[in-house]
């Protein structure tokens, strides 16, 4: 086992008062998941090899000032190259799962029609390397790089992207489902719907209501369409899940009525629009009417029973939290983010406010839905501005964000949230969209000019953590 150094004084922020005094692996129990995650278009590179098409991403990255400093990913960490190497440093870390993507346009050049055998053949020999690891594969099925060939027939915006979905998906459990036994359908539709579609931030940078309106219905639609797609292609024993962003939020003014009420309604924005469809409760229109009535104009007789899917689990993605304040002028919402710069809070690379609780909420206000499923915490990180020297990367913030955000999942599953599972964002360094390489998420570093790769202190920590040694805080 690495060594790992103590942790310097860090705000407390970085330690809720919440935070479980001593904890250790054995009180999740023996069955609960321990990964890491990552993503295809993040990490893998080789973006025109071996007959793979051309995603979105490949395409905005090309938009002069969409990424900062121009960066794309073209490269990347190399992972279709280094996979196996990659996989050789989880296994060390003693992680029992390990969560990807695959990407579309290299399974589907045309997003429809004739696979192309390669890059099928890419994702066998992943499958294969995580098992013969023993690591457990967990396959995401869209993480945001979607075929070109189909954006220009209107990619999210066109109702036709549910049957392309679900067409992919059944492609993806024919081929792994003998293999593969966790499946996620969705990655964070409202951050790809939204940043995507209404902000214009993401592929296919897009900024209208119209737009993030239509895409929005389609990926509810697609979310349980893609769900029963692989329910029907692949063995009884598979799990089936999608994933979701979210964030608590919290009033600018607390106890103030209007600040109190605009938070409710930002909560239902992030948190709820794309899961009360899947749990057959239609869209939250009772706190944000204005939305509930643009969205019918999308909506076909029968779509609330089609929205809705009996999912194995739920995947929670957090970092932060949000505080709201009440904007009367700002459409459909009518509230607004207060900056973390304006609060004095501490903020990570990302200029997101450091909140390990916001974990705690999120799982008790999901798991408190009627017929909520299992949850898994299928990503949670912290960005820094690493830099590796001798061997090293000193990322003792993570490993403090880390210890406090694993605890307060303890502190839920404490008082009966049924969560199984957690995977740190991410296992390596990777591209983070619009932001490019310079936030870094990963418990292993990255150097790009040399593909060189440097286990951080924090992946020491986990490691010594999955092996059994005691957090005290
Ligand atoms: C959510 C996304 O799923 C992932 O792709 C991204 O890198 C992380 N959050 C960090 O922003």
């Amino acid at each position: 086992l690495l060594s790992s150094p103590p942790l310097p004084e860090l705000p407390a922020a970085y330690f809720p008062a919440t935070t479980p005094p001593a904890y250790s692996r054995a009180d999740f129990g023996p069955d609960f998941h321990w990964g890491a995650a990552c993503a295809a278009y993040q990490v893998e590179g080789a973006w025109q090899q071996q007959g793979k098409g051309p995603s979105i991403w490949d395409e905005f990255t090309r938009r002069p000032k969409a990424i900062a400093r121009g960066e794309h990913a073209r490269v990347s960490t190399d992972f279709y190259h280094r996979y196996e190497q990659d996989l050789d440093l989880a296994q060390g870390l003693g992680l029992t799962d390990f969560r990807f993507s695959v990407s579309w346009p290299r399974v589907l050049p045309e997003g429809l029609g004739a696979p192309n055998r390669r890059g099928l053949d890419f994702y066998d020999r992943l499958v294969d390397a995580c098992l013969e690891r023993e690591l457990r594969p967990w396959l995401t099925v869209y993480h945001w790089d979607l075929p070109a060939a189909l954006q220009q027939r209107g990619g999210w915006t066109n109702r036709a992207v549910v049957g392309w979905l679900a067409d992919y998906a059944q492609l993806l459990a024919r081929h792994l489902g003998d293999r593969v036994q966790h499946w996620m359908v969705l990655n964070e539709p409202m951050v790809f719907v939204g940043a995507g579609h209404a902000l214009g931030v993401h592929a296919p940078g897009k900024r209208s209501l119209p737009a993030f309106l239509a895409a929005a219905h389609h990926a509810t639609l697609a979310q349980a369409e893609g769900g029963r797609a692989l329910r029907a292609a692949l063995p009884a024993s598979a799990r089936i899940g999608t994933t979701f962003s979210c964030s608590y939020c919290t009033p600018a003014r607390p106890g103030q009525a209007g600040s109190e009420a605009a938070t409710r309604r930002v909560d239902a924005l992030l948190n709820r629009l794309f899961v009360e469809p899947a749990l057959g409760l239609g869209y939250p229109t009772q706190e944000l009417p204005a939305l509930g009535w643009l969205l019918r104009r999308y909506q076909q007789p029968g779509d609330v029973e089609r929205m809705r899917f009996d999912f194995d689990f739920w995947g929670i993605q957090n970092y932060t939290r949000e505080v709201v304040r009440r904007a009367p002028w700002l459409p459909l919402v009518g509230a607004a983010l207060v900056p973390p710069a304006q609060r004095g809070v501490p903020v990570s690379a990302m200029n997101w406010e450091v909140f390990p609780e916001s974990i705690y909420e999120m799982l008790k206000q999901y798991a408190a839905y009627p017929g909520a499923p299992e949850l898994v915490v299928t990503e949670s990180g912290l960005a820094l501005p690493d830099e590796a020297a001798h061997g090293r990367v000193p990322d003792a913030a993570r490993t403090a964000y880390y210890q406090a955000a694993i605890g307060q999942v303890l502190r839920a599953r404490r008082e009966g949230v049924n969560v199984q599972g957690y995977f740190p964002w991410s296992f390596t360094d990777n591209f983070e969209w619009a932001e490019g390489y310079r936030p870094r998420f990963g418990l292993v570093h990255v150097d790009y000019e040399t593909q060189v790769r440097t286990v951080k202190d924090s992946a020491r920590w986990y490691q010594q953590f999955l092996a059994g040694a005691e957090v005290r805080v």
